[in-house]
């Protein structure tokens, strides 16, 4: 112990021999290190790194942000790939692309390099209303999981550290680093718990961040019950723990240590030396805590490959026109088609002379009016970004003009929606409004008076209302903040290079009091509470269940072809544990372009003993199809789909009894039915 090694010897330190079996260096540095050596690694120092320990040669590790790509300083200097928004990324319902994107940011990170990416976000959209919808993927618990798990693959293919936010049920900005999330054990363990088990089970995550909030009374950080217990014991988890920035600033030392926070960031505080002694020496934690929570972190430091040769590692690459690419593919994918009458979309080059283009978000993009990119700590600088009209401007160059005239226009677009201003799609408050802002209304209203073919193309990042003009309108596209090549992705898209396959993942209300989590105060924003009453009943679970019709339903998102739906199969009627259902289903292009559907698999309890969902969610298929082409899905359901969390015997249980099987374009839009018998 505190030996001085000349750096000759440290080479030859076991720890450094990367022949050596993983445990073996971790077990060899952690044994070396001293007690304050351990107290200086705990937290982190000028914002995005941990300390150096000289005398053992530990380098700084590394972490920048986030979600939609690399943020590796807060100027902008350092450019990166914009990404789209995470919801964007879900509503293409594609896991590889997830997985592509995770393996190109995880590129750009190594390049700058960087270890781990803050990311992916993957708290449940409870409410439209909370700030960070758009960097969070989806209300549903399955079709989360899914996604998080090809991302973390992709990020961690790199041999870059994914971490996994915000651990858990931060699911509002209000109040965020006081409010305390009051959820049920079922809702935590049947919605906001299992994407981030499933990171850990399927895709073995190496980090965590812990939330602000406190959950049921205790903060993320200091959450015994939520790290110890949960992710360390149960998930067997093998990375670390990383506080949210300044999410220790009400927690305490000794139970953060005590909990399993490995690290603080964005400095010293809880962790400083000074209380790291104080408890240690008042007989807060033992050193046996403080080591496991740093033998994780040095784990995490050799599975980036910290001490390795760098020329061994993968290597790094940055604004490439293949990342690019992927951005772009990802915005095409997650457009969504909500509404168009009379096929007025796709636009056709050939037979229109004029489009007027209008609308505050037409020219969102650095060389625009604002950026795409943005809403706090997700926001990154790209090379360039092409803003819905720059993507316009260079379809129709020569070919169709451009004005802002509706009344002379064969087609007017408006580009509405919101931004990342504060009190819209933005880190630290929670939106201020559910309507678009009033200026906007006016503006479309006005305008379908004077062009009958006008289209509103969205670009926002969580749902919004559209009661007041949504039928005065022919088409509307819901277009999210599409990243770098937003404009690119949304003229292919208008004009029908590309045929929209994008669903939402999360459900529009018509108005926002039809929302699970807008009943009262109590239960959004709270005070020092936010009470979770709705339980499991988040999103579509909750409009199915109390037979609220929604503007658009989860899972819903049209195409310029039509699909249908023939031959359900179910290869068993009767079930028991350890058994696995396939179920078949024949898709069919039956329209007149090339294109992508999402087929998707609801579950239904016919009968059970506790309230349940009308129908969850638990498998999809995108699959590509050209006009007549049919195409056999399949998709297999274990015993695990039919079960629900119950209270009573704490554990998952699967009731013997009837469950019906619904195959749908939607969770809506239903196309076949059929059932299945569980016994056990
Ligand atoms: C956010 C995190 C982010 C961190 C570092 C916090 O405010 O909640 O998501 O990773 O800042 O920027």
């Amino acid at each position: 112990m505190n030996e001085k090694y000349s750096e000759d010897q440290i080479q030859g330190l076991p720890f450094m021999d990367k022949n050596l079996d993983l445990e073996k260096r971790v077990e060899d540095l952690l044994s070396r290190l001293t007690l304050e050596e351990k107290f200086k690694l705990s937290s982190g120092r000028l914002m995005w790194h941990t300390k150096p320990i000289k005398r053992l040669s530990v380098k700084p590790f590394t972490m920048y942000d986030g979600p939609h790509g690399v943020r590796a300083d807060t100027m902008g200097e350092i450019k990166s790939t914009y990404f789209p928004s995470a919801i964007c990324r879900a509503a293409t319902w594609n896991p590889k692309l997830s997985y592509d994107f995770g393996k190109a940011v995880a590129e750009e990170v190594r390049d700058v390099g960087a270890h781990m990416l803050l990311a992916p976000g993957i708290n449940i959209q409870r409410t439209p209303m909370n700030g960070r919808t758009f960097e969070y993927q989806t209300e549903d618990p399955y079709l989360n999981k899914v996604l998080a798990v090809a991302t973390v693959k992709g990020i961690q293919s790199q041999k870059i550290a994914a971490c996994v936010k915000h651990f858990v049920c931060n699911n509002q900005e209000t109040n965020r680093f006081n409010v305390s999330s009051e959820v049920s054990e079922r809702a935590l363990q049947e919605i906001y718990l299992p994407a981030f088990k499933a990171t850990v089970l399927e895709a073995d995550a190496w980090s965590f961040m812990t939330c602000y909030n406190k959950v049921n009374g205790i903060y993320g950080s200091e959450n015994t019950n939520l790290l110890r217990e949960r992710l360390m014991g149960e998930w067997d988890f093998r990375g670390f723990t990383v506080s949210d920035w300044n999410a220790t600033a009400y927690a305490n030392t000794a139970d953060c240590v005590k909990a399993g926070l490995s690290l603080e960031m964005p400095t010293a505080k809880k962790y400083n030396k000074r209380n790291m002694r104080k408890a240690y020496q008042e007989g807060g934690f033992k050193e046996e805590d403080l080591n496991d929570n740093i033998r994780r972190l040095i784990r995490v430091m050799f599975l980036v490959g910290l001490y390795d040769d760098e020329k061994t590692l993968p290597k790094g690459s940055r604004n490439t026109p293949e990342h690019q690419a992927i951005a772009r593919k990802v915005t095409e994918e997650g457009i969504v088609l909500l509404k168009n009458d009379n096929d007025s979309l796709p636009l056709n080059l050939n037979n229109i002379k004029k489009i007027a283009v209008l609308g505050p978000n037409a020219n969102l993009s650095i060389e625009g009016d604002g950026i795409l990119s943005g809403g706090g700590s997700s926001v990154n600088f790209p090379p360039y970004e092409i803003s819905p009209l720059d993507g316009l401007k260079e379809k129709c160059l020569n070919k169709v003009e451009l004005t802002k005239i509706p009344s002379e226009a064969d087609a007017t677009i408006i580009f509405a929606g919101l931004s990342h201003d504060h009190g819209m799609d933005a880190e630290g408050e929670d939106r201020n409004s559910f309507e678009l802002p009033s200026e906007q209304i006016e503006l479309i209203q006005k305008t379908a008076k004077e062009c009958t073919n006008t289209i509103v193309i969205l670009i926002n990042g969580s749902p919004i209302a559209m009661n007041n003009w949504i039928d005065n309108v022919s088409s509307v596209v819901e277009a999210w903040y599409g990243g770098m090549e937003a404009g690119n992705a949304i003229a292919s898209v208008i004009f029908g290079d590309i045929n929209p396959s994008g669903k939402l993942t999360i459900t529009f209300p018509k108005k926002l009091s039809d929302s699970p989590a807008h009943v009262s105060r109590r239960t959004f924003p709270g005070d020092d509470k936010v009470f979770y009453d709705e339980g499991i009943f988040v999103g579509y679970r909750h409009f199915d269940t109390k037979d609220i019709e929604p503007l658009f339903p989860f899972g819903f998102g049209l195409s310029y072809t039509t699909f249908s739906y023939e031959n359900l199969m179910i290869d068993k009627k009767k079930i028991g544990s350890g058994d696995v259902i396939k179920v078949s289903i024949d898709v069919t292009n039956s329209g007149k372009f090339e294109g992508k559907e999402i087929v998707q698999l609801y579950v239904q309890d016919v009968e059970s003993s506790v309230e349940r969902p009308t129908k969850e969610l638990k498998g999809f298929e995108k699959v590509s199809l050209h006009p007549n082409e049919t195409k056999t899905v399949i998709i297999e359901l274990k015993k695990e789909d039919f079960s629900f969390y119950n209270e009573t015997v704490n554990s998952w249980v699967v009731e013997n009894g009837t469950f019906n099987i619904l195959i749908g374009s939607s969770s809506r839009d239903i196309r076949l039915q059929g059932e299945i018998e569980y016994l056990e």
